[in-house]
């Protein structure tokens, strides 16, 4: 069993950015720079979020943190969406989620600029990404293809089973896999609450790519000896330690694992790969705006 190493994975990725960064200033520009706003105080996204411009730091971008509170209207929203459109300094740009329940999601994603798009949310870049056309594919998905790339992982011809069909992870890795791409040609399943018998699909599973968000969901008597298992749920479960909670995944890792080829881990697998893949976002960004230079 091998295990899809995130942590490393990511750290080799942004290591490759701040090269570029260095690069760049070194030849006299400006660092890329990323925007990230979040509306209200929900712990864990506050979290990512924090953890979202530390990275920034570590490969030499600049960032920019907009805290809004709770009562945000859908039009504020709107105009700081407009601000950070127009502000020339900023190359890309997320809101985080989920947003609080009277704003949106949609409105504010559509309203985005697609070329500062980082998060690939817009249904321009979302459709272009299922049309294999050069676009922003969002991180969580686009962490998943760059472990399984760099792990030389087969998928052509598998059959892969997706666990979950939110438009963030699950609808777009779906497409990902099914691409005529590699790391993709597998043959997918998309699998969600509707679904009548998701074991009788995850035996014959070759890959089973999980987003449910339900802490150990996947147990080994429902999959085949030598699965690949990328396990992206991250769920907050209270415990005794001092931060008052453990992150769970959707995979009950110690029992799984044994009947793996690979498998992430949770924490240390997809969750760090999201990161390094939205600095890359940016880092693409930043090049297209400064196209005459790069
Ligand atoms: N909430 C959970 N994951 C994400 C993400 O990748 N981007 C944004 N903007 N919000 C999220």
């Amino acid at each position: 069993m091998i295990i899809l190493d995130g942590k490393k994975t990511s750290n080799d990725i942004k290591s490759e950015i701040a090269e570029e960064v260095k690069k760049i200033t070194e030849s006299g520009n400006r660092p890329p720079h990323l925007a990230a706003v979040i509306v209200g105080n929900d712990g864990a996204s506050l979290t990512y979020v924090g953890s979202k411009v530390k990275a920034c730091e570590k490969v030499g971008y600049e960032s920019t943190l907009i805290k809004l509170p709770d009562e945000t209207t859908e039009d504020e929203l709107l105009n700081q969406v407009e601000e950070l459109n127009k502000n020339d300094s900023i190359d890309g740009y997320i809101v985080q989620l989920p947003l609080p329940s009277h704003i949106d999601t949609q409105t504010i994603l559509m309203a985005v600029d697609p070329d500062k798009d980082v998060d690939g949310f817009h249904p321009t870049n979302f459709g272009k990404m299922s049309l294999n056309l050069p676009t922003f594919i969002s991180a969580t998905p686009s962490g998943i293809i760059e472990l399984l790339k760099r792990y030389k992982v087969q998928t052509e011809g598998k059959n892969t089973v997706v666990l979950g069909r939110s438009d963030i992870v699950g609808k777009p890795i779906s497409i990902l896999m099914g691409l005529k791409t590699n790391p993709g040609n597998s043959t997918v399943t998309l699998a969600h609450s509707r679904t009548s018998n998701i074991k009788n699909l995850t035996l014959e599973a070759d890959i089973i790519i999980s987003a449910l968000g339900i802490p150990n969901f996947l147990k080994e008597d429902m999959l085949k000896k030598g699965v690949v298992v990328v396990d992206v749920g991250i769920t907050r479960v209270p415990d005794n330690s001092e931060k008052g909670y453990k992150i769970v995944g959707d995979v009950d890792y110690e029992n799984v694992s044994k009947k793996c080829s690979y498998i992430t881990p949770v924490p240390g697998g997809v969750g760090p790969m999201t990161i390094a893949m939205l600095l890359k976002n940016n880092l693409k960004a930043f090049k297209n705006k400064h196209s005459s230079c790069f």
